[in-house]
């Protein structure tokens, strides 16, 4: 198992270019199976999430082949990937696969929309949370589809002659469902109105390519769509919108190191609440057309609290970064973590670094201290995991981080990034 290897105590200057968001390019991948005609995905990150959900696609019958490779001078430098949903050749996504990763199971709502079937797994509980489906069950079931749950499986259909319109109200944000709530309704008869929905960049993003690709929907951006179903999808080109949280973890990387780094096609427009936040600890943070500019100087890190909320609201998915970030700060931070009920996994391996966080309910309450010492870490997960290479980054000695296949999940070319930047990092594989 690789792990990665950080000696703390250099500052970061020059050039980061962010990659496609994950969470854009995984649901966009799925949307490929509501059209028999090819979409083409540009600046798609290699992740290994994505070879994950190419394996689950390919097992319904979906083609994909890459296209290219934008120049890295250009802005957006991920790789173009056609994928072709023809022929569907099997509605049933089982559970060896859906287990893997859990954004599969959203596979669902495109198969059912334009097959009138399907079988998924359920996706089980993650390291995060709980994580329930009800929400997804419910907004399909809004559309008309019978759902049945049987050993472990979803088995959903359509009614003969498809899914119909109808009112869908989420009473709390789901961005999985409401992904499958969007997808459903572009192929359902007549109206859907979404309330209720998630405003995350991601769903925004796939919204935006379903448009492209022909689909009716009015509201993009707010809680509020309004879709107007049609017989069927075609074609499109797309190009995934920059990872946000791969941009806050930098930004936060910077924050904590010092430095100048310019994060080359990172979009402010999507992070400004985490913008505001990060310059309030002593960062500074100049929006540029191409991208954002950080500079760090010598200057003390602020302590500053921070909740949790859905978009515009300060991101989940950096929650962690910034504990990080706050475990050297001056004075006493107060970190709540709203949107998953078990997301601080990465508490207990901080502190093996020097950091003193104390936990009450969905709180941490974060002491800043004036210095980190290396250690040997292990990721939790995805997001857990580079917060501790951010901590790294400061730690007196060498940091070792095992189980970072968590990381090769969500971050393209981590090191790579880092090394780029003055971070003396290596990967040890065994
Ligand atoms: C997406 O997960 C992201 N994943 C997560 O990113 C992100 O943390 C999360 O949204 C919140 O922003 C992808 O986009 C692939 P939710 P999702 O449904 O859709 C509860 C990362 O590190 N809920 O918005 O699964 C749920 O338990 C990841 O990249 C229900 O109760 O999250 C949670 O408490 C991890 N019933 C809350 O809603 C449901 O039916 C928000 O979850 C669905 C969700």
């Amino acid at each position: 198992m690789d792990r990665i290897k950080i000696t703390g105590g250099n500052p970061m200057n020059g050039e980061m270019v962010i990659s496609g968001a994950k969470n854009a390019a995984l649901p966009l991948m799925i949307t490929s199976l509501l059209t028999d005609k090819p979409l083409t995905l540009g600046n798609m990150p290699r992740l290994a999430d994505v070879n994950t959900l190419n394996r689950i696609l390919g097992n319904h019958g979906v083609n994909f082949s890459v296209q290219g490779k934008r120049k890295s001078s250009d802005s957006l430098f991920g790789e173009t990937v056609a994928y072709d949903a023809k022929d569907i050749v099997d509605t049933t996504a089982p559970y060896e696969m859906v287990s893997r990763m859990r954004a599969s199971f959203w596979v669902l709502a495109p198969l059912l929309a334009r097959m009138g079937e399907a079988k998924v797994s359920l996706p089980g509980g993650c390291a995060i949370g709980t994580r329930p489906v009800d929400l997804h069950l419910s907004a399909l079931k809004a559309l008309g589809a019978q759902i049945e749950l049987e050993n472990g499986y979803v088995i959903a259909k359509a009614p003969q002659g498809g899914l119909t319109g109808g009112i869908i109200d989420f009473p709390m944000v789901s961005v999985g469902a409401t992904h499958q709530a969007l997808m459903a309704a572009t192929l359902a008869k007549g109206q859907t109105v979404i309330k209720g929905a998630a405003c995350e960049p991601e769903v925004t993003d796939v919204a935006e390519c379903l448009v492209k690709m022909g689909a009716k929907i009015e509201g993009i951006g707010t809680p509020n769509l309004t879709i107007e179903g049609v017989d069927c999808l075609g074609g499109a080109q797309h190009n995934v919108v920059a990872d946000r949280i791969e941009t806050g973890t930098f930004i936060m990387s910077v924050a904590m190191a010092g430095g100048d780094v310019f994060l080359k096609g990172a979009r402010a427009d999507t992070l400004e609440n985490a913008i505001e936040v990060i310059c309030q600890t002593g960062a500074q943070i100049e929006v540029q057309d191409e991208g954002i500019r950080v500079v760090k100087t010598n200057s003390d890190i602020q302590a500053i609290d921070v909740i949790t909320m859905p978009y515009p609201g300060f991101p989940t998915d950096l929650q962690a970064q910034f504990m990080a970030l706050m475990v050297k700060a001056k004075g006493v931070s107060r970190i709540q973590e709203t949107i998953f009920e078990n997301r601080f996994m990465h508490v207990q391996e901080l502190a093996r670094l020097g950091a003193k966080i104390q936990l009450e309910g969905d709180t941490a309450i974060v002491t800043g201290v004036d210095s980190l010492h290396g250690a040997q870490v292990m990721a939790t997960d995805l997001r857990a995991s580079v917060s501790l290479a951010i901590a790294a980054l400061v730690a007196e000695g060498e940091t070792e981080i095992s189980r970072i296949y968590h990381l090769d999940r969500g971050f393209e070319n981590l090191e790579e990034k880092f090394r780029g930047v003055g971070v003396q990092i290596e990967r040890v594989s065994e």
